[in-house]
């Protein structure tokens, strides 16, 4: 029944671009949407520079670069965006009242055997698909970051999630080589559940004077994590670490709320990498 050829991904930031990237390197017809010409132009850079490093390090030939670009177009209408679309990914900010709003939107636009896949990494896909006629065809689908390096996508199937549209979305999986990973559908999952305790307390471990080198040092080379949580959260983003402990904190209570230092952080714009600024400096 689902058939997926032409994909439509929301949103162009740090996920957008990367799960543009891989879906047209594996063939798809991709349409990238975002609100900000700004930001489609940001993407389609962050999209031809990534490429320019696989064929730089002999992993991607430059025809093979050229076609995967080829395959991408962009629009700031997301009607335009979606209206032929097998699947949608849907990659906006993490904010509740913005991706219902873009699912009500969602549900009018797109044919009626449409995939609707939310990139969300802590609202349970319940909530996105209570406003989609046809709650059947909402999933997860949780790509992780660097989109274009981390084989891992965690899966959730939602309440009313049927198991066609779960079948659809493994066979993309599979075309896009990545590896599922099946989540049930509570805030956070799996991923984003466990690693927001963990980045969390690694906050609090600065607040009471240790350095963020330090911690990321100690993760690194004790653990053997091959990267540590100050340099991941200022990957990810502050603010969508705290955005996720409020939605976890919400659901499972006071473990999760977010350090004071991460909330002050965020409200002084010291987000991590995208803002030249987070735990580390960095080079704009
Ligand atoms: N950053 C991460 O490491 C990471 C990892 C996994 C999942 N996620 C999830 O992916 C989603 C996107 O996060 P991100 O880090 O790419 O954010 P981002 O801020 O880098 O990008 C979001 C993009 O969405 C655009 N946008 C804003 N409103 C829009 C709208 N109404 N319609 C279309 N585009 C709109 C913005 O202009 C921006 O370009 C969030 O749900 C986040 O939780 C993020």
């Amino acid at each position: 029944m689902y058939s997926i050829k032409t994909i439509a991904v929301l949103g162009a930031g740090t996920m957008g671009n990367g799960i543009a990237q891989i879906s047209a390197a594996a063939g798809y017809t991709v349409v990238m949407q975002d609100i900000y010409e700004e930001s489609l132009v940001k993407g389609m850079a962050a999209i031809n520079k990534s490429l320019g490093k696989m064929v730089s390090k002999g992993k991607m030939t430059q025809e093979t670069a050229d076609d995967t670009v080829s395959r991408i177009s962009t629009t700031l209408s997301l009607e335009e965006a979606v209206k032929d679309a097998d699947f949608v990914i849907e990659a906006v900010p993490e904010e509740l009242k913005l991706k219902l709003e873009t699912y009500k939107r969602l549900s009018a636009a797109c044919k009626k055997d449409c995939i609707l896949g939310s990139n969300t990494s802590t609202l349970p896909i319940t909530i996105l698909a209570s406003v989609v006629e046809n709650p059947a065809r909402v999933a997860g689908v949780h790509f992780m970051n660097p989109v274009p390096v981390i084989k891992g996508i965690e899966l959730i199937s939602a309440r009313h999630t049927s198991d066609e549209c779960m079948d659809a979305i493994l066979e993309y999986v599979k075309r896009i080589d990545r590896e599922p990973v099946m989540a049930v559908d509570y805030a956070g999952f799996i991923v984003s559940r466990i690693l927001d305790v963990y980045q969390n307390e690694a906050v609090k471990c600065v607040m009471d004077g240790n350095k963020p080198e330090d911690i990321d040092k100690a993760m690194k080379l004790c653990c053997n994590f091959p990267i540590g949580p100050c340099e991941l959260m200022d990957l990810v983003g502050l603010d969508i670490v705290e955005h996720g402990l409020k939605t976890l904190e919400n659901d499972f209570g006071e473990k999760y709320k977010a350090a004071p230092l991460l909330s002050q952080m965020v409200r002084a714009g010291e987000v991590g990498r995208k803002a030249g600024k987070g735990f580390y400096s960095y080079e704009k």
